[in-house]
């Protein structure tokens, strides 16, 4: 589970921190941010977006990892999650998936506000469907 520390995780951490600052989690009061950071050092951030139409809500991380690849931003390192203070809260199954397709080599930081833990996100999705199971095209 634990690593040796190949980037600034704080910095990580802090940015989904600030990521959080924005979420717009008027239904469920609930409130992530997620900080991405890309293979050239940029950090990429995102906050949860609810909608009216509950089942429109888009993840932190999804926001996070669509608005990197929408600007050309295609290779990852990590990605550190923040939700509320004193329990870490990992990614949900959908978000786990979407940025298997994209990220599969990356690490997850979850923290609780105080310490944090990361996991590798093929360890989070284990057996997971991918491409390969598209069949040839
Ligand atoms: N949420 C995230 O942003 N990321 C997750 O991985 C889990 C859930 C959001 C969606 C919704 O706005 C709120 O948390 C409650 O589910």
């Amino acid at each position: 589970m634990m690593q040796n520390k190949k980037f600034d995780e704080k910095k990580l951490i802090e940015a989904a921190q600030q990521a959080r600052e924005f979420a717009h989690a008027r239904y469920s009061n609930f409130r992530v941010g997620a900080a991405l950071l890309s293979k050239d050092g940029r950090i990429i951030t995102g906050s949860n977006v609810e909608s009216s139409s509950y089942g429109l809500t888009i993840c932190a991380e999804r926001v996070a990892l669509t608005k990197a690849l929408s600007e050309g931003i295609e290779e990852f390192t990590a990605i550190a999650i923040v939700a509320r203070d004193g329990a870490f809260t990992p990614p949900c199954g959908a978000c786990r998936q979407l940025l298997f397709d994209y990220a599969p080599d990356i690490e997850v930081l979850l923290t609780d506000g105080k310490a944090f833990q990361k996991f590798k996100l093929k360890d989070l999705l284990p057996h997971a469907f991918d491409e390969s199971n598209l069949g040839e095209k």
